[in-house]
């Protein structure tokens, strides 16, 4: 089934999703002669999680996206699970006959002959023609380790300092790093993480990339992100976490202490995220989408014919802060594409007991707020508001704790731990609490503070929930500028 016109309840109105059917990581970003490539870990015959294939996009603006047959199927050995795509720019592979192309490092999973141990073994695949077509390579698989169960999701990136191909995989309870000429064969350099960093849930999903600290001269930072698996004993679910370091082509070294975690998102649905590769140097930013799901409901969410979308693009920065260096997330500047009309208000008051409806609607929409904190102990922004639904994002002046209430948000009862409040400590600066908010037909991102804290969250409310509104609990309270830009959508 062939969705037209993506208007259907609940579709994201400017967020990748698929046509029709269920998706879950985003898989083998790569920026390649002026497009950007998308692939995604897709069941094209269900709207569960299933066989898994990867689906594919292609966007020239990183907004706008065109829907691609599959890239992959599934074939002899095993299903097409979540990995990276890369340029080949010298043919290292010899699959280009001396030109450049494209080629997927992908985990194929099956069984082990006779028994029902999950078996999964990185593969090839590559593209001569700009990723319309993929051809497997015949040596599959490529890289295999009997003794550990889970072992995928090749990231893989070319190590300039070292001139080799460094491929950094999930192996259970850390991450391993592989080294390589021709992407081809593989040497094992070393691994990282059993005692670093949170282990609420198996590993899965790494990426690692470079990236200067913004502000301080010639310093640049590693950063590792690995998602981590749903555990039952977590009410989180599955989430995202990175660390800061070092590598020097062979290990990571960790600049935090093994118990720190740092958190990507604070919200429960940014999962499975990883960066383009292949970005130009004159562009020269990094990247990313997180799947907009959490593994604890994923395959409950109450959409018809389709299932999951992804986050806005992201770029990636690092920035020192009180706390130490941090990753910062803000949308892409390509958002501007779809800013449609906007509205703004500069020192508005907030009373207690008369919140203040905007008459703008919210449906799609972007809302950048800047509140100066005086006496007010609780206020914001409830979005998708009506008389029975809204979602609250709220700052709790007296802990410092930015968050989101999502109880009364609409459909919430698929799942026992949808309906939730949940957020991140956050400290005024200058006296301020920034919000950078992203409202689609079922989801929210808040960028605070510039993108220091973010908070992505599904909501289901009702088509018809489309207010604004502002509020404070006890004491007057002062919004130094709002705007709100309607945000047009892509289809
Ligand atoms: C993460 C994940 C990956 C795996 C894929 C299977 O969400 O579990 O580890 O490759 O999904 O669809």
């Amino acid at each position: 089934m062939i969705n037209v016109d993506m208007k259907e309840k609940f579709r994201p109105q400017y967020h990748f999703s698929p046509e029709s059917n269920w998706m879950n990581d985003p898989n083998g970003m790569v920026y390649y002669a002026g497009e950007y490539h998308l692939f995604y870990q897709h069941h094209p015959y269900g709207t569960t999680w299933g066989p898994m294939h990867w689906g594919h996009a292609v966007s020239k603006d990183l907004i706008h996206w065109d829907h691609h047959p599959i890239a992959l199927a599934p074939d002899e050995h095993g299903d097409i699970f979540s990995g990276s795509v890369v340029v080949d720019w010298n043919d290292s592979t010899g699959f280009f006959k001396g030109a450049s192309g494209l080629v997927a490092i992908f985990t194929h999973a099956d069984q082990y002959p006779n028994s029902d141990r999950p078996r999964q073994r990185q593969s090839l695949a590559y593209s001569t023609d700009r990723g319309r077509t993929w051809i497997k390579y015949e040596g599959n698989p490529i890289l295999a380790e009997e003794s550990i169960t889970d072992f995928r999701d090749p990231k893989v990136f070319w190590h300039e300092e070292t001139h080799k191909w460094i491929m950094i995989l999930a192996a259970g309870n850390h991450v391993r790093f592989y080294a390589s000429h021709n992407l081809k064969s593989w040497e094992f350099a070393s691994e990282f993480g059993s005692q670093s960093g949170s282990h609420a849930g198996v590993w899965e999903c790494p990426d690692i990339f470079k990236l200067p600290v913004v502000g301080v001269e010639n310093t640049s930072k590693w950063v590792m992100i690995v998602s981590i698996g749903n555990d039952s004993a977590y009410i989180e679910g599955s989430r995202t976490q990175y660390f800061i370091g070092q590598f020097d082509g062979i290990s990571f070294t960790n600049e935090n202490s093994d118990d720190t975690v740092l958190w990507l998102d604070y919200g429960r649905d940014n999962y499975a995220g990883v960066t383009w590769s292949d970005i130009s140097h004159e562009d020269g930013r990094r990247i990313f989408i997180g799947w907009m799901s959490n593994w604890k409901y994923a395959n409950e969410t109450p959409t018809v014919g389709w299932r999951s979308a992804v986050t806005l693009p992201r770029e990636l920065t690092l920035k020192e802060t009180s706390d130490g260096i941090r990753l910062i997330q803000i949308p892409v500047a390509e958002l501007e594409k779809i800013r449609r009309e906007k509205r703004s208000w500069n020192q508005l008051f907030i009373e207690p007991g008369k919140h203040v409806s905007l008459d703008v609607s919210g449906e799609q929409s972007e809302i950048i707020a800047e509140f100066e904190l005086e006496s007010a102990t609780e206020f914001g922004i409830k979005i998708r508001k009506s008389d029975s639904e809204e979602t609250i994002i709220g700052y709790d002046a007296v802990n410092e704790f930015l968050f989101i209430n999502r109880i009364n948000s609409g459909v919430t009862k698929f799942n026992e731990y949808f309906p939730c409040l949940h957020g991140a400590s956050l400290k005024a600066e200058n006296n301020r609490i920034k919000l950078h908010i992203l409202v689609d037909s079922s989801s929210v991102e808040i960028f605070a503070n510039n993108g220091q804290v973010v908070i992505t969250d599904l909501i289901f409310p009702d088509p018809k929930s489309t207010g604004i509104e502002l509020y404070t609990t006890n004491k007057k309270v002062k919004l130094a500028s709002l705007v709100i830009v309607q945000l047009a959508s892509i289809f």
